[in-house]
């Protein structure tokens, strides 16, 4: 049966955010966002839209999931080699976008990016499982390659290579931040007047919130 997509459409109903009740601080509101998404055992629920801007200057958006977050930012791991890591070497700045839909809530979070520092990398490559290590040596994430074999034949060289003893964090893999300039809070409410807070931070740190039309 095709899917007609012009008929498909939910009416927002699960909840409602006024500025009343949104938290002085955008990270306080994200982090009961984000715990409510867990409680509510939603999948994936630190997975996160990340995107970046080309050489050209053109928008390319991909998944990553949020390992970090603390006074400074919103933290994701990958391999510094890869094509949003070249793209955030040359232009700092990303958009990130969580979608949680069974509680009707996206946010959205612009800002400049860092790269983490080598200690934090480290630490959070350890707390990997084995494979997942091993799979960041083999993968030379975002180059073409024939075929799966080049995977395996890789993977079998990492195990070689790092045998049963501890697996060092490749100098290519780590951490990048997102600290934020606007973040963005929205929940859908019925017949499309959905409530939508921005916070935007102004050149002394400090955070003003206000609303937007939907
Ligand atoms: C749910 C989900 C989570 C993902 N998390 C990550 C991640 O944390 N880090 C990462 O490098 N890639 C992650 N990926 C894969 C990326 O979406 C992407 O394919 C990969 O990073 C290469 O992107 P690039 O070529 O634009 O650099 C994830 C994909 C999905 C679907």
């Amino acid at each position: 049966m095709p899917v007609s997509l012009a008929d498909l459409r939910l009416n927002y109903t699960q909840g409602g955010l006024l500025e009343t009740d949104a938290a002085d601080h955008p990270f306080d509101q994200f982090r009961l966002w984000l715990e409510q998404a867990v409680s509510a055992e939603l999948p994936e629920p630190n997975a996160m839209t990340l995107a970046t801007v080309t050489e050209e200057g053109k928008p390319m958006a991909r998944m990553v999931l949020l390992k970090g977050l603390d006074e400074r930012g919103f933290v994701f791991f990958t391999n510094y080699r890869s094509q949003k890591s070249r793209q955030l070497t040359a232009f700092p700045w990303a958009s990130l976008v969580f979608w949680w839909a069974a509680l009707e809530r996206q946010v959205r979070v612009e800002g400049s990016v860092e790269k983490v520092g080598a200690a934090e990398s480290d630490a959070y490559f350890q707390s990997r499982p084995r494979s997942s290590q091993l799979g960041a040596w083999a993968s030379p994430q975002s180059e073409t390659i024939l075929d799966r074999s080049v995977l395996e034949d890789r993977l079998r060289e990492a195990e070689q290579r790092w045998g049963d003893g501890p697996i060092p964090r490749p100098s290519h893999w780590g951490g990048w931040r997102v600290v934020p300039r606007q973040l963005e809070f929205w929940q859908g409410r019925p017949r499309r007047l959905h409530d939508r807070i921005v916070y935007i931070m102004d050149d002394d740190g400090a955070w003003t919130k206000s609303r937007l039309a939907p």
